[in-house]
This record gives C-alpha cells, sequence and structure tokens, in this order.
C-alpha cells in the first residue's frame, strides 16, 4: 500500500483539518477529503488527554476504512481503534497494530500542528527540512 502522501486526493502540507474545537476530548473528527471523487482520501483525528493524532483511515489488512459508520472507530474498552472488517486493534499513540490480520503493521499517522486554534498538516516529520 501507498504511504498516505502519494494517495490521491492526500491533504497537501499546511492544509486546514479541524477547529480544535470540533473535538472533545478521546472523540474523533473524521474527514474525508475529495468525497464525490472515486479515491475520497480518509482521515481521522484522535485527542486524547489533550493531545491531538491524526491517521489516514485505512485498514493496513485490506485498505478499507477501519469503521462503516460515524465515529465507531474504537474498541469496547475503548482503548484502542478497532476495524470493524476483521477486527484488527491499533494503538492510539502510534497506530501500531498490536492484534489482529494485520498484527504489527501500522496505520499511517499524518503529521498535524496547531496554530490559531486549529489543526493543520504539518511538513513531514524527519524530513529534514
Ligand atoms: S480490513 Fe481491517 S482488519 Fe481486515
Amino acid at each position: 500500500m501507498k504511504p498516505w502522501k502519494e494517495e490521491k486526493n492526500a491533504p497537501a502540507t499546511g492544509q486546514l483539518l479541524c477547529q480544535l474545537a470540533d473535538l472533545a476530548d478521546s472523540e474523533v473528527f473524521e474527514l474525508t477529503l475529495a468525497p464525490e471523487s472515486k479515491y475520497p482520501f480518509r482521515l481521522f483525528i484522535h485527542k486524547q488527554e489533550g493531545r491531538y493524532r491524526c491517521f489516514m483511515n485505512r485498514c493496513p489488512h485490506f485498505g478499507i476504512p477501519l469503521n462503516m459508520q460515524p465515529r465507531q472507530l474504537f474498541s469496547t474498552d475503548k482503548q484502542q481503534f478497532i476495524c470493524s472488517t476483521h477486527y484488527a486493534r491499533f494503538n492510539f499513540h502510534d497506530g501500531f497494530c498490536t492484534e489482529g490480520p494485520c498484527e504489527g503493521s501500522s496505520l499511517e499517522v499524518i503529521p498535524i500542528e496547531t496554530r490559531n486554534a486549529a489543526i493543520y498538516v504539518a511538513a513531514a516529520a524527519g524530513s529534514g527540512h
């Protein structure tokens, strides 16, 4: 599977994703870019204990979104993300799959930054620029 940056309709560096007010703690904000296109790009931002993390919403197992219903991204114990198709489980902090058919792989992390009470796509970490 391609890195998120190379997928069609991936967000550009500096692109506005949401307002901080859109997200309550322990909740997710889902966004679909180019929803009418053949290749919509789905992502979600999770807020946990005041920290925001953004992931591409694509299961590394089959390449489909983790959820079929809005915001149904959490395991029943609310400790991990879960794919509702074959139940792979992923860490909140790094998207690593700890259990399921894609165990050992990870959700794609989209780097973000917060400014002006909003969340934007940041330049890729480790790019050296
Ligand atoms: S598609 Fe997600 S676990 Fe199979």
